[in-house]
């Protein structure tokens, strides 16, 4: 018998899986709703300005596409710390350069594994279809803590609490930093520090995924958890990402910062990541890195940035808004729920099998579990969507 001889079909996660069929998909009125990218206004996933300034700049300036060290760019290193931390005691924080949010989870998981073999991940329910399959693979055991409350459409903290408290020392708790994906839902500001308490007191190791910085309320507001759980924990897991927030989705440029107890302790935790880029991909592309730095790097481009990036947060805010009041009144479902979640998604409620009457029918991509890409919808395609979910609801 061959290696390949009992294979059978293989699947991806619903998001990847539906992201190839709406690929192939011949309507030319078909909409995405289903993986999360940020449109504009003319239904493109725009290259931002300052993006397209950066390459101008940084083009005539390569010399050669010799490798990085493995751990990355250092100025992109610098910026993507800088932003997420402050400028706050930052030399006990190892920060590398990572294949988007994705890659910077799977590196944390490949060293927790090396250093904690048993260690279990708790995390939330429901959570990204991939962190399980992440953790998972890199043969950690998963298991998840309460989270979300369908009747009110919000974040349970109560319920989370209560299971966060009764964890074993050395769990590994994953968290959504901002705009919970995929349900839309936050943790109230104020659950943060009480979590920090909760995380130090129950010796947890804290896992941040930062993948939506900059499209919950602006990027100081959504990088506070971060700043409040450096603040009392260490180990301290970061990951980050430039694809949604640059739009640099096919760049793969992420970072993921560790937190340790000193800088000769980071340094330590910094030669265990690098093992572990080695042994992966061995050293990160330059090109998106290039981009990043250049922007953050320099003021007058950083400011542009942040001026784009605020304004994909109120075109999200518009599209979930212009949604709701499309949708209110017509049936007994409450809708209402979509405005006050945060960042590029939201469970809309809606079942599976409403899921796949919204795409044969109308030509309108979600995922399977409901969630709808907010930051996908247009001006053009509100009333289109909204007759769509009227009509299965
Ligand atoms: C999503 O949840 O749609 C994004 O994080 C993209 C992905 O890789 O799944």
């Amino acid at each position: 018998m061959s290696l390949f001889d009992a294979l059978a079909p293989q699947s991806l996660d619903p998001i990847m899986a539906g992201f190839q069929e709406f690929a192939a998909d011949r309507r030319p009125d078909k909409i995405n709703l289903g993986i999360g990218m940020y449109y504009d206004e003319d239904g493109r996933i725009p290259v931002l300005d300052v993006v397209q300034r950066a390459e101008a700049r940084v083009a005539p300036r390569v010399a050669s596409w010799d490798y990085l060290q493995p751990d990355g760019l250092p100025a992109l290193r610098q910026a993507a710390k800088r932003l997420v931390f402050g400028e706050a005691d930052t030399d006990r924080i190892a920060t590398v350069q990572s294949l988007g949010g994705t890659g910077a989870l799977k590196l944390g998981a490949d060293v927790i594994r090396r250093l904690a073999p048993d260690a279990t991940v708790a995390m939330s329910d429901p959570t990204w279809g991939n962190h399980p399959a992440i953790f998972g693979g890199a043969g950690l055991r998963v298991t998840r803590y309460p989270y979300f409350d369908p009747a009110t459409g919000g974040a349970d903290w109560p319920a989370m609490r209560d299971a966060v408290a009764a964890m074993t020392p050395g769990t590994v708790l994953l968290l959504h930093a901002c705009c919970h994906n995929p349900t839309g839902a936050d943790l109230p500001d104020e659950a943060w520090e009480e979590l920090a308490g909760l995380i130090e007191a129950r010796q947890l190791v804290p896992f941040l995924d930062m993948a939506y910085a900059g499209f919950a309320d602006g990027l100081e507001q959504d990088s506070r958890p971060a700043r409040t759980l450096a603040q009392r924990s260490q180990p301290l897991f970061v990951a980050t990402s430039f694809s949604k927030s640059f739009a640099l989705y096919g760049e793969r440029v992420g970072a993921l910062s560790v937190v340790a107890r000193d800088a000769r302790q980071a340094d330590l935790v910094r030669d265990q990541i690098k093992v572990a880029i080695r042994t992966n991909y061995s050293t990160p592309p330059s090109h998106g890195a290039l981009l990043v730095a250049e922007v953050l790097g320099d003021p007058e481009l950083s400011a542009a940035w942040r001026a784009e990036l605020e304004a994909m947060r109120q075109r999200i805010r518009r599209m979930r808004q212009g949604l709701v009041a499309r949708l209110e009144g017509n049936n007994a479902r409450n809708f209402g729920r979509l405005v006050e979640q945060r960042g590029l998604f939201s469970y809309s409620g809606l079942g599976a099998p409403q899921m796949t009457r919204l795409k044969e029918e109308f030509g309108i991509y979600g995922v399977s579990d409901g969630r709808l890409c907010m930051a996908a919808l247009t001006e053009r395609t509100l009333d289109r969507v909204a007759e769509g979910i009227r009509a299965v609801a």
